[in-house]
């Protein structure tokens, strides 16, 4: 057992979290890594009202007794999702964990934390790890330029990025982007962190509830196999390389605008790859850690070998190096 300041304040047996995933982060994957007794979080806004989330929570719930925590994405959007009716369903669940990500939590801080929900809030900066904590969060989850997803305009990548965060931040903190082994959890522990928080590695599980073909496609990438969309509009997203971000990638750096885009980086087309398979069919999320990923296995037996490497690596390997100074 590996107890950290993460473990104990969530209350969970591991330093691990499967971080929000929309169209993955539904309850066949989340109640797995609970049961593993990982963080699993459920991602809020795959459900497409807040009373659909409600019956979501409720599966989770008859799959596993271990706790599990939601993921709100709160990104500003010209027309945004009902944000405090999720908030409001995620209370009235008895949901004692959520991952804000996408923008200031500060706003749904007061009633989470009247209903005595801890809130991790996921950041991409050192600047936005400290505002978030004087804001009254109780853990950070900090991402590196390696992650799936949004990784900010920085580009500062996790090995220096959680260790500026850890010379200021005093709360819990989970370093992501990049992590898929035991190897990882130590780096991540030496850094300054308490956990790790990965998603790639758990959508290449198999509870994840995406199409097999996409999780093979994962395991054969390389680490250079993700594209970096929406630069020039500094909105970036890390997803996986195929014909489809290729070209979005070229048409935004010819200075074509959103609109000569919009069609191609559709979320409906992205979700079809989830479920019917083909990697070509749109935009998908992927990381660079696609190239420390050699395998399928079920989310169970990730998280066992994940913490026994990494007891092993901190017992064995770095024990070891220490040798008594010879006179
Ligand atoms: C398929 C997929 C979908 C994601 N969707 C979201 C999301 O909706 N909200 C969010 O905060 N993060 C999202 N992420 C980011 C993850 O929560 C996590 O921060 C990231 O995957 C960490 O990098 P890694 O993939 O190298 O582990 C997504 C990641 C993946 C792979």
């Amino acid at each position: 057992m590996l107890s950290t300041a993460f473990t104990k304040t969530f209350g969970v047996r591991h330093p691990i979290v499967q971080g929000g995933m929309q169209w993955v982060g539904r309850a066949d994957l989340v109640a797995a890594v609970a049961n593993a007794g990982a963080l699993g979080l459920l991602t809020a806004l795959t459900q497409p009202t807040p009373e659909d989330l409600a019956k979501e929570i409720a599966r989770t719930r008859e799959l596993t007794d271990q706790p599990f925590g939601v993921n709100l994405t709160i990104l500003p959007a010209i027309t945004p999702p009902p944000y405090e009716e999720y908030r409001q369903v995620i209370i009235e669940s008895g949901i004692k964990i959520v991952e804000t990500a996408g923008s200031n939590p500060a706003p749904h801080l007061p009633d989470f934390h009247a209903a005595g929900v801890k809130v991790l809030h996921k950041c991409t900066s050192v600047r936005h790890a400290i505002k978030a904590q004087d804001s009254g969060v109780d853990g950070i989850s900090i991402d590196g330029f390696e992650c799936a997803g949004h990784p900010g305009e920085d580009d500062i990548p996790g090995l220096v990025l959680i260790a500026a965060a850890a010379e200021q931040i005093t709360i819990p903190m989970v370093a992501s982007g990049g992590f898929a082994d035991g190897r990882g959890l130590v780096a991540a522990l030496a850094l300054g962190a308490d956990g790790i928080n990965m998603g790639t590695r758990f959508m290449c599980t198999a509870e994840s509830p995406i199409h097999q073909n996409i999780k093979e496609a994962i395991v054969a990438a390389k680490e250079t196999d993700t594209e970096l969309i929406f630069r020039p509009l500094r909105n970036t997203a890390r997803v996986a390389s195929n014909t489809v971000s290729r070209e979005v990638v070229e048409i935004l750096d010819r200075g074509g605008k959103f609109e000569d885009v919009r069609e191609l980086v559709a979320g409906a087309r992205g979700r079809t790859v989830f479920e019917n398979g083909d990697p070509e069919a749109g935009i998908w999320t992927a990381g660079t850690v696609q190239g420390i990923i050699h395998d399928i296995p079920t989310a169970g037996e990730l998280v066992e070998r994940i913490v026994d490497e990494a007891e092993a690596l901190i017992a064995e390997r770095l024990a070891g190096l220490s040798v008594p100074v010879s006179a």
